[in-house]
């Protein structure tokens, strides 16, 4: 394990660093894990992405104050479930504290043996490559063993609230220049 230290900033108000990074949306993302005695864990992260492609890695940042987090680092490995527009519910249960949160969640266990929740856009079991210390929370890199697409649209948060991609409209067609007034007296 890494550690990041910086002196403290005192300049940068941590309620406007919310309020900043509040601003930008994320995907939310189910990380789960099965304990040994077949108990499925988990809890919700707005941070998972794609970190790199060769090879094949993935990263989130967890709260050292997560009560799950310690039990998927001990067994190594977890998948992340893109979660859909359709799981609102899924993300308010994981997202709760406790032991209950799987309380009609339903899942499929990965060949890694890591619960699949079902009706997510996509599943990736990764394996535990490394882990950072920085400030108050941990930044977990995971190598993808396995990448699984599901189907359905991904689930957006943005300062406080869940949403869903729009596209813009295609740009109307640029209206076709009027033609130019024939020049007095030419060509008569
Ligand atoms: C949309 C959304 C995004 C979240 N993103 C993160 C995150 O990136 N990292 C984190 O530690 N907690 C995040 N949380 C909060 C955790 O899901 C929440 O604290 C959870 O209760 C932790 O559970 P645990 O203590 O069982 O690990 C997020 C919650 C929501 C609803």
């Amino acid at each position: 394990m890494s550690i990041i230290v910086t002196a403290e900033n005192p300049s940068i108000d941590p309620a406007i660093q919310r309020q900043v990074f509040g601003a930008l949306p994320t995907g939310v993302t189910a990380i789960t894990g099965l304990t040994e005695d077949g108990t499925p864990r988990g809890f919700v992260v707005g941070t998972f992405q794609s970190l790199s492609l060769e090879p094949p890695l993935v990263t989130f940042c967890v709260d050292k104050s997560s009560s799950t987090w310690p039990t998927l680092r001990s067994l190594g490995r977890f998948t992340a479930n893109i979660l859909s527009t359709e799981q609102l519910p899924v993300c308010r249960a994981l997202s709760r504290k406790g032991d209950e949160k799987f309380a009609g969640v339903d899942y499929e266990q990965s060949p890694l043996g890591t619960p699949r929740i079902s009706g997510a856009t996509a599943w990736v079991d990764c394996e535990v490559l490394s882990e950072v210390v920085a400030g108050d929370h941990y930044m977990i890199v995971g190598s993808i063993e396995e990448l699984v697409p599901g189907e359905g649209e991904a689930l957006l948060f943005r300062g406080g609230k869940f949403g869903e991609f729009n596209q813009w409209p295609a740009p109307a067609p640029a209206a076709a220049a009027p033609a130019a007034p024939a020049a007095a007296g030419k060509d008569q």
